[in-house]
């Protein structure tokens, strides 16, 4: 007889429940600073919690497919309606959901390197093989090579996925970049997950209307504050929004989440306060540690900062056990480029960002050992 572990399928051999320490360690010891997963500081607007509140009482009710709430965010994003509009269990849920609709076993996801890690969980998930085609590292700045991606597919490219801006290196592309490779035809993901902070401006949503393999996705988990809550979704043609929706799980999101989401996407001027405020802190945490030599700061149009002090002989992982030390938490980042000097931060509270800058300048006056 076979054993039960010869049944699953090849693929998903020695993959491991996704955990994050950093997380494990914040929610098990809340006096910590999080400043380590790109949150908002912000608890959730009165409105916001008065959905909640409301929609909790409606819990024993199966939610509908968000007719209302894709309405609002078509409006939003000068869609036509609700059928441009897929949502999700978190944008985490919609890229899941897009690559199971693209890749077969053996096939490519190409992204551009560093970036967010769940391209590479989704299509391990899925058998696919990951292209990852690192930026550019030139004049102390992390530029993206649209070309180089262009030249890294293959018959098997299935999927493209960009961030914009790009996480961790909180910089854009720029919009002709977009349009070269929408032009190849390959299903081409933007993820704009913090797009708000740069302004509805920087958003590719129009290349929606041109290009048929053009998606964007989005996610009320950083400048809407409700990481915790899990909403996001993906913005696309009708035709092709349609053929992924019906992949969907059936209440992939449940009656609270939706209902709180369309309060969020309506309060806008709780959207402008937390933008106002992540920006102004943005500015004061790169002017404050400018003079740091050796430090190299990536200019960031997110809510998180990435540093490199590989030129000061700093490594990012001391920084990050430095923080935990002072009791804030900060991301380590793997090494690149034959350097280990990359951090991240996240915007926390003024006090926590103030707190920050003083630990980042007291560890890089000290000399390494
Ligand atoms: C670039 C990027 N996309 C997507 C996400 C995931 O967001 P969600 O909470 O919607 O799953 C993150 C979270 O850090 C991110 O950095």
């Amino acid at each position: 007889m076979k054993k039960v572990q010869d049944y699953f399928v090849p693929w998903i051999e020695g993959i491991n429940m996704y955990i994050s320490n950093h997380l494990e360690l914040a929610w098990r010891d809340p006096g910590l600073h999080r400043m380590m997963s790109n949150e908002n500081p912000y608890e959730p607007s009165a409105r916001v919690l008065e959905a909640i509140n409301e929609y909790g009482k409606k819990a024993n009710r199966y939610p509908d497919q968000g007719l209302i709430v894709r309405s609002e965010i078509a409006e939003i994003n000068g869609l036509d309606g609700p059928e441009n509009v897929m949502i999700g269990n978190g944008s985490s849920e919609v890229f899941d959901m897009l690559f199971r609709c693209f890749l077969e076993p053996g096939q490519e996801v190409i992204q551009h390197t560093p970036c967010f890690g769940i391209y590479k969980l989704r299509c391990n998930i899925l058998g696919g093989k990951l292209i990852s085609v690192p930026m550019i590292y030139e004049d102390r700045q992390l530029l993206f090579d649209p070309d180089a991606v262009i030249d890294a597919i293959t018959e098997n490219t299935k999927v493209i996925a960009i961030a914009n801006p790009n996480n961790p290196t909180g910089n854009f592309m720029d919009p002709e970049s977009f349009v070269k490779i929408a032009e190849t035809g390959i299903p081409f993901v933007v993820d704009e997950a913090y797009v708000e902070f740069g302004g509805p401006e920087k958003s590719q949503v129009s290349l929606t209307k041109t290009y048929k393999n053009v998606l964007i996705t989005r996610t009320l988990s950083k400048a809407y504050g409700l990481a915790g809550l899990r909403f996001g979704y993906a913005l696309g043609d009708k035709d092709v929004i349609s053929r992924l929706s019906a992949t969907l799980i059936p209440w992939n999101v449940g009656t609270i989440p939706m209902w709180a989401a369309l309060a969020a996407l309506k309060d806008t001027e709780g959207l402008r306060k937390r933008i106002e405020f992540n920006n102004s802190e943005i500015e004061f945490i790169e002017e404050s540690l400018a003079e740091i030599p050796g430090l190299t700061i990536f200019h960031s149009h997110g809510n998180y900062i990435l540093f490199d002090g590989s030129d000061a002989g700093k490594k990012g992982a001391d920084m990050v056990n430095f923080a935990l030390e002072k009791g804030v938490l900060f991301r380590p980042q793997a090494p690149m480029y034959d350097r280990e000097g990359f951090f991240r931060l996240t915007i926390g509270s003024k006090e926590e960002n103030r707190l920050a800058v003083e630990v980042i300048k007291e560890f890089f006056s000290t000399p390494s050992t």
